[in-house]
């Protein structure tokens, strides 16, 4: 990005385990902006883990706070934000990344390896959509949320066989 920045940057979507935090932290980082993680601002409103709220309240009111929360950041964020996997799901906030592009952000499908993402999503544990047969879930959320996650995207950025720090760079680029 060049010249005067005006308040957009850049959002960081994909599925879980493909390094959204990891990458969007990097990211912030090196670019010097503030970072901002969806489900840490979701726990620190609801006062509790995630898996605990899906368990408490369920996944549908998971997803209001989650859309509201999103709709918020998007208004006065000023920085990198790296959403919850399914956020893009929620038609809400398809139109508020929608929103977010015409005023100039980039909503950047971190699109990993399936394979190398699925594993660290396993191994990463606490994520209440995968309960049951991991694998099995995180392919049947896949095959529903890639159209999606391309289709929401106005950046794409292929991260197979890169470490957090190659893939922070090419976010970099393309922003
Ligand atoms: C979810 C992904 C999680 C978290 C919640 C639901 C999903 O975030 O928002 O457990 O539906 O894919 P990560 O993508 O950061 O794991």
């Amino acid at each position: 990005m060049s010249g005067v920045r005006t308040m957009p940057v850049a959002v960081i979507i994909g599925m879980m385990g493909a390094g959204k935090t990891r990458v969007g932290k990097e990211v912030a980082h090196i670019m010097d902006l503030p970072f901002a993680d969806a489900d840490v601002e979701i726990e620190h409103e609801v006062g509790m883990g995630i898996p605990e709220f899906f368990e408490r309240r369920g996944e549908q009111a998971f997803r209001k706070v989650e859309a509201d929360l999103i709709a918020d950041m998007l208004e006065d964020f000023d920085g990198i934000f790296s959403l919850g996997g399914g956020a893009p799901m929620t038609p809400s906030t398809q139109r508020a990344l929608a929103d977010y592009i015409a005023r100039g952000g980039r909503v950047v499908y971190l699109d990993a390896d399936p394979a190398e993402a699925m594993e660290r999503a396993n191994r990463g544990g606490g994520r209440p959509m995968l309960n049951g047969d991991a694998d099995a879930r995180w392919k049947k959320l896949y095959k529903e949320r890639d159209p999606v996650f391309r289709k929401v995207a106005n950046v794409r950025v292929h991260t197979r066989g890169q470490t957090p720090q190659m893939a922070a760079r090419k976010v970099m680029d393309m922003i």
